[in-house]
């Protein structure tokens, strides 16, 4: 591994918001290499979202030190945001173009891209999300689903470095989020992009990360490990979590003995358990 295989380093981040909430980050140091998919899990009002806003060099540090493709985000920022692309938790605050086209084409122009290239990766991106029909639309008056597809094609369009999407799937019903789970698997299967997300359905922290860190109340990140290790070996309900009902049915089947392997993996359990 290079130094540049390093996307994302922070140590011992405390945020204070104007009024004085303090978010106090320290803990286990967060780090990412490129390609890797993680996940940051904790209770509501932890940090995760003020994480996220530091990697993406919207907020600036009081304390300590965040380092995003070797510079500082918020010093930075031009330079650094056009390797991101990001979902925020409220997609509102996000659409800006006055139709779904012009929204999701506003980073590509931005950043200097031709209005012909920019024109063939927005109508990419619209196909690959299934959302060519909303094109003229203005993104104030989608359904929340559908502003969640708007804000990743305009995430994806640029083709960044590095995805940030914090809780993607919120709102979004139950066939979209198949859609965009798969998109998203995809993705990473055929260009290795690193991505980065919360979210608090942990059905879906098993399709979406492979790696996980967790953060107690009031900040502090306590955790990290390989997703599986976190549901398996730890217990996550200090931190208001619950391991998805799968990895619990498997717990409580080996505690009667049954010796499973500890696997998230539908298809391989039924494998083993149809084998006996
Ligand atoms: N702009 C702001 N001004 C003041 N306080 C804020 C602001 N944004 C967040 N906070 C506070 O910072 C703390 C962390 O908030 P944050 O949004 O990062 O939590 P979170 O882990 O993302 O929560 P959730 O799971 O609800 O999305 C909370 O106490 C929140 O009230
Ligand atoms: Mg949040």
């Amino acid at each position: 591994m290079t130094a540049d295989d390093i996307i994302v380093e922070i140590h011992c981040l405390e945020h204070t918001y104007t009024g004085g909430v303090r978010v106090d980050l320290c803990g286990t140091d967060f780090r990412v290499t490129r390609g890797q998919r993680v996940a940051v899990l904790g209770p509501n009002g932890s940090g995760k979202s003020t994480l996220l806003k530091h990697i993406l060099g919207i907020l600036q540090p009081t304390k300590g030190k965040v380092v995003v493709f070797g510079e500082d985000p918020a010093r930075h920022y031009n330079h650094v945001r056009q390797k991101i692309g990001a979902v925020m938790q409220n997609a509102d605050e996000q659409l800006i173009g006055p139709t779904v086209f012009d929204d999701i084409a506003f980073a590509p122009l931005n950043f200097g891209f031709s209005r012909e290239e920019t024109r063939t990766r927005v109508e990419e991106m619209l196909h690959a999300l299934d959302i060519g029909h909303l094109r003229e639309r203005l993104p104030h008056y989608l359904s929340g689903g559908e502003k969640r597809k708007v804000a990743l094609a305009g995430a994806l369009v640029f083709g960044p470095e590095l995805l940030i999407l914090d809780e993607p799937l919120e709102g979004v019903d139950y066939t979209s989020r198949q859609e965009i789970t798969a998109f998203l698997h995809k993705l990473h299967a055929d260009t290795g992009m690193t991505m980065i997300s919360t979210m608090h359905d942990m059905d879906l922290v098993c399709d979406l990360a492979d790696e996980g860190y967790i953060m107690q109340s009031g900040g502090r990140i306590d955790l990290h490990g390989r997703i599986v290790d976190l549901f398996f070996h730890h217990d996550l309900a200090q931190y208001n979590l619950a391991p998805p009902p799968l990895a619990q049915l498997v717990t409580r089947l080996n505690a009667h003995g049954l010796h499973l392997p500890l696997t998230l993996d539908v298809e391989v359990l039924a494998e083993v358990l149809g084998r006996r």
